[in-house]
């Protein structure tokens, strides 16, 4: 049976340290989230997020605008935040409404202040191989656990599923940066079987159930980003997790395992702005 990469556990010692650390802290970081509409998973990823970040110290605001919020407004307020000295961090719940580009909204997010690491500035420090500010969330977490369980990349073939911007692309560079082989897959990709079977660490982020132990290659690591909810209302990933885990040497479990990690890597990355803004003064 594969061991499981257990993200909830290294989220509370992550935790654990980082509300010590914030502990002796004079003046508090502030991370403002912004959520427009009132879409269930992001109301609750959201809500998540501040309560994380209460528990540590970190204080929390959430600002909220129903879906009809105009471009304009948004954009407005955001400036007013990067202008905001009390404000260490902001992060933009995606997805937004049609409406409002996302790509026009995440690039006046001011770098120093761009949590996720999804502006230009910070994307394109990371895809040049240089050092952007933070990394985004999700691939940070994931190294994390992978770091955790001394996992190493090192000339191992990682086969991602998913192309976003918010896990696949960035989680490509990050794993290139530790000298893994990377390949990424998605939607038209074709024979996706024949390129999994050939996994050392396979990361499915694709939002749909498609990883079947016979996609495999016995003693694989497995990372299950993806998160869904089946008629009867059952959290599960993109893993077969009960054939899978029987085959793979290393599992994520749905929840409980690239989610808190998730979470865990936004703390650090608050808490990194926040550092970097009190050098700048
Ligand atoms: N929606 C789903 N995942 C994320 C994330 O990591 N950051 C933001 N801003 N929105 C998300």
């Amino acid at each position: 049976m594969a061991i499981i990469l257990d993200g909830k556990k290294l989220k509370e010692k992550i935790l654990e340290n980082l509300k010590i650390k914030i502990e002796g802290f004079e003046k508090k970081p502030l991370l403002t989230v912004i959520l427009v509409g009132n879409d269930p998973a992001s109301m609750l990823y959201v809500k998540n997020k501040k309560m994380t970040a209460e528990n540590i110290g970190i204080n929390s605001e959430i600002i909220r605008y129903p879906s009809s919020v105009l471009e304009d407004e948004l954009l407005r307020k955001i400036h007013e935040l990067n202008k905001d000295d009390n404000v260490s961090a902001i992060l933009v719940q995606l997805p937004l409404p049609k409406h409002i580009s996302k790509e026009k909204v995440i690039s006046i997010i001011s770098p120093q202040k761009d949590v996720d690491g999804f502006t230009p500035y910070n994307f394109g420090k990371l895809f040049s191989g240089d050092e952007p500010f933070v990394y985004p969330c999700t691939p940070t977490g994931i190294l994390l656990l992978l770091d955790e369980y001394n996992i190493d990349l090192e000339g191992k073939h990682t086969v991602i599923v998913g192309r976003s911007n918010i896990v696949g692309k960035p989680l490509s560079q990050m794993m290139l940066n530790r000298n893994a082989t990377v390949t990424i897959c998605h939607s038209h990709t074709k024979n996706l079987p024949e390129i999994t079977k050939t996994a050392d660490i396979l990361v499915s982020a694709a939002g749909k159930n498609i990883i079947e132990e016979k996609m495999l290659k016995p003693g694989c690591v497995v990372v299950d980003v993806g998160i869904s909810k089946d008629s009867t209302g059952r959290i599960h990933g993109d893993v077969d997790f009960e054939n899978v885990s029987k085959i793979a040497s290393h599992i994520t479990p749905v929840p409980g395992g690239v989610g808190p990690m998730t979470i865990t890597a936004l703390m650090l990355n608050t808490l990194a702005l926040f550092e970097n803004s009190k050098k700048c003064l």
